[in-house]
């Protein structure tokens, strides 16, 4: 038995890292992470594809040495250049002197730009393009932008198997499983809301391409670059990338507010309660001062109703929520129900930038309350009138 098996040609040689904090040093992962390699063995010919982080590389050469009997592999073909898959690609040159890089234009200038590889090392394709291995075809589709301008997938032809690059992968490490029949999934769900809101979010339109463009082929195995081999749940895994690359939501509500001294919270859980009690099931409340951006982003996207509260501070937004305004503002985050509401003490500030930012990203503001030092009557009723307003416009109930 093979233990690195996915089908009788095509061998998992990924590895999982447990060490890392914070993937790209921003996003917690708090069950790990896998740069998700392969090995493809056609008749005459053996192909890479993608490598892993540099820290993990020992292993990485170690699983390719032995799933090739130490025979060299003859390419590698690069589906995304972001160093956490081209990392060992010093390593596979130095280890193989004959391997040939397969990557389109952009590939290899990035090759070139990281890693200073002379011409001698590439074969250029392009979209549509094949390679054969021998009894195994491997043809390349161009899907730029999921996430970098060279990202590609590849296909092999024979046997229904997609190497999808960072589409479709998810944080978490594998823990023994690989392919999803080997495993319980449950757990990694959450974890593919976090990586794709928190990673690919921006580039909603062009996973949209690379739908339109793989729809027809027929898919047995999806291999991408992060987490399990999909083949159980290859229908959830495209229909959740569908769902979140065109900005659908689910039913419910993200709270996310700033608070130095209290107040801000006070309204913050005033309005959580008053949407219970119009029926709001699913609200999720975060202190941006404490809550990891990262879980923020991802509830924002989920849910269709977002309000973001924050005091004044300096004549500016609160840092910690004018940072998960950035955030949203950078993903071109899309089709939310939108309330804000901010307090001072002197002179209001907060409010009118957290409407600023809605007008950038085009969001209509459903209502918004401003709150002079601290909570009383009025603000009670403003806080009421608020959630009111949200719930009514909510769509997915
Ligand atoms: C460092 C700092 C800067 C502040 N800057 C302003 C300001 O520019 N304008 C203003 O009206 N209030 C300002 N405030 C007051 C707070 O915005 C106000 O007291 C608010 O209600 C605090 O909300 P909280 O209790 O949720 O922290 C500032 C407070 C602090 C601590
Ligand atoms: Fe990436
Ligand atoms: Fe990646």
């Amino acid at each position: 038995m093979n233990i690195r098996e996915i089908t009788k040609d095509v061998l998992y040689v990924g590895v999982n890292d447990r060490n890392t904090d914070r993937f790209e040093g921003l996003w917690p992962l708090p069950f790990g992470v896998s740069y998700n390699s392969y090995i493809i063995k056609g008749a005459e010919k053996t192909a890479l594809i993608d490598t892993v982080e540099i820290g993990t590389v020992r292993d990485y050469i170690h699983f390719v040495n032995s799933e090739t009997d130490n025979k060299a592999p003859d390419y590698l073909v690069v589906n995304h250049m972001e160093p956490d898959h081209s990392g060992g690609i010093p390593v596979v040159l130095a280890n193989y002197p004959a391997i040939k890089i397969v990557g389109n234009r952009q590939t290899i200038s990035m090759v070139k730009g990281f890693y200073h590889v002379d011409d001698s090392r590439f074969i250029e394709v392009k979209d549509g393009d094949v390679l054969d291995l021998g009894g195994k075809t491997l043809k390349f589709y161009m899907t730029p932008m999921v996430h970098w301008p060279e990202t590609m997938m590849t296909y092999v032809v024979e046997d229904g198997i997609l190497f999808s690059g960072d589409a479709f992968g998810t944080f978490g490490a594998l823990n023994g499983g690989v392919t999803d029949t080997e495993m319980e999934t449950g757990w990694y769900w959450d974890e593919m809301y976090r990586y794709y809101t928190n990673i690919v979010g921006k580039y909603g339109k062009f996973v949209q391409k690379a739908l339109e463009k793989t729809a027809g082929l027929e898919i047995k195995y999806i291999c991408s670059t992060h987490g399990p081999v999909w083949h159980d749940e290859i229908g959830k895994v495209v229909a959740i990338y569908d769902r979140l690359s065109r900005y659908e939501s689910e039913p419910g509500v993200t709270i996310i507010y700033g608070s130095m001294y209290g107040n801000t919270a006070e309204v913050a859980e005033e309005i959580g309660r008053q949407l219970a009690a119009r029926g709001v099931k699913n609200i999720k409340i975060h202190n941006a001062s404490k809550s990891n951006l990262s879980y923020m982003i991802a509830d924002a996207f989920r849910y269709e109703g977002l309000i973001v509260g924050s005091p004044t501070y300096s004549m500016h937004i609160f840092p910690p929520v004018e940072q998960f305004m950035i955030a949203m503002e950078t993903r071109e985050i899309k089709n939310k129900v939108l309330a804000t509401f901010g307090s001072f003490t002197w002179a209001s500030a907060a409010s009118g930038k957290l409407k600023e930012y809605a007008e950038k990203m085009k969001l209509e503001v459903v209502d918004s309350l401003d709150m002079k030092q601290s909570a009383d009557e009025t603000v009670y009723e403003a806080a009421s009138r608020l959630a009111e307003n949200v719930a009514a416009a909510l769509k997915c109930k």
